[in-house]
């Protein structure tokens, strides 16, 4: 996991890019990096399951035409600029949900905060309030372990700044206009494009580790996600969908932790307003009538008039105010 684990595959990509538009031998490749002839056909496989297109041509040998797109460990480790966040990377295929295995990571020892767990695919990906998460191949799905020391007050806050740091990121990468969505859903078009999870381990008041889990519809066709919901679940979209193409999502990887690092700075230094007036700058569900729903039931409806320091929702209902916990919002646009 650590950045020693790449430095076999960083070298050969070094070697490969050194001459990006000649073709490098199978020959050269192996006596510069010292390995044989067969592990070089291994490298190239797994660059190419990794996202790079590389030509091969009998007797000329190998030309990288293209690089990866993918949020792999090497590439995100060296874009990203942040101080914490990210420096330890996981990225996997396929796996049951990344959430479980960052929660395993900080179970296990301490000293991982800021490890990122980033797959493609997820079998079993859990979403929020105990609700299956469709992961299909092409999402971002990535868990993030924070040890953090703050109150356990100030964790309610927390993601409301990860649905922020997501939605400022698809803005950075993609120039659409993503939106807020009480209590953390990323929407384009009234429409949910990313959701966030929270679990938190902690003891009266200490927190232990929580670790956010972010999925965002990057590369997917939605359509394959919308038929799966229950009928009265927020409508989905896709990066790709509104975009008509595909978006790096090393790119939106790093923005997001780059945003996420940011956040969580403002929310240590005890700037919770400066993250719930960002938070309200960025949605436009304020002024607007919506229905709150617990267990698929409506519980009560009012004008959404602002998010409270504790991060719970503060709805009009005729002449008094009301402040929402938790639950889904339904809006009338
Ligand atoms: C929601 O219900 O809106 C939250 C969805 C969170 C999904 C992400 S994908 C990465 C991480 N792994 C999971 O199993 N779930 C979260």
């Amino acid at each position: 996991m650590g950045k020693a684990n790449y430095q076999s595959i960083e070298k050969f990509l070094t070697l490969l890019r050194s001459s990006p538009s000649k073709f490098v031998s199978g020959q050269i490749l192996a006596n510069t990096a010292g390995i044989s002839r067969s592990a070089v056909w291994k490298q190239i496989r797994r660059l190419r399951r990794h996202g790079y297109s590389i030509e091969s041509v009998h007797g000329l040998g190998y030309r990288l035409k293209s690089d990866t797109q993918l949020p792999v460990p090497w590439e995100l480790g060296n874009a990203l600029r942040t101080r914490r966040l990210g420096h330890r990377i996981l990225y996997k295929d396929m796996v049951d949900s990344t959430q479980s295995i960052a929660i395993a990571i900080a179970e296990k020892r301490t000293g991982t905060h800021g490890t990122a767990v980033i797959a493609d695919k997820q079998r079993h990906g859990r979403g929020r309030l105990r609700r299956e998460w469709l992961s299909p191949s092409g999402g971002l799905w990535m868990s993030v372990i924070l040890e953090p020391d703050a109150p356990t007050s100030m964790i309610t806050l927390l993601p409301l700044a990860a649905a922020l740091s997501v939605c400022h990121a698809i803005r950075q990468c993609t120039g659409l206009d993503a939106k807020l969505k009480w209590p953390n859903d990323v929407m384009i078009s009234g429409r949910k494009v990313a959701g966030i999870l929270l679990d938190i381990s902690a003891e009266a008041e200490h927190v232990n580790y929580s670790v956010i889990g972010i999925g965002v519809n990057a590369n997917i066709d939605s359509s394959s996600i919308s038929a799966r919901f229950a009928q009265n679940a927020p409508r989905v979209t896709s990066l790709r969908d509104q975009l008509g193409h595909d978006v790096s999502k090393l790119e939106l990887a790093r923005a997001i932790l780059e945003n996420l690092e940011r956040q969580l700075s403002n929310l240590d230094s005890g700037g919770a307003s400066v993250i719930l007036k960002e938070w309200q700058a960025n949605t436009d569900m304020l002024g607007r009538q919506v229905k709150v729903l617990q267990n698929r039931r409506m519980v009560c409806q009012g004008i959404a008039r602002g998010i409270a320091d504790d991060g719970s929702l503060i709805l009009q209902d005729g002449g008094r105010e009301v402040k929402i916990a938790s639950g889904d919002i339904r809006i009338r646009y």
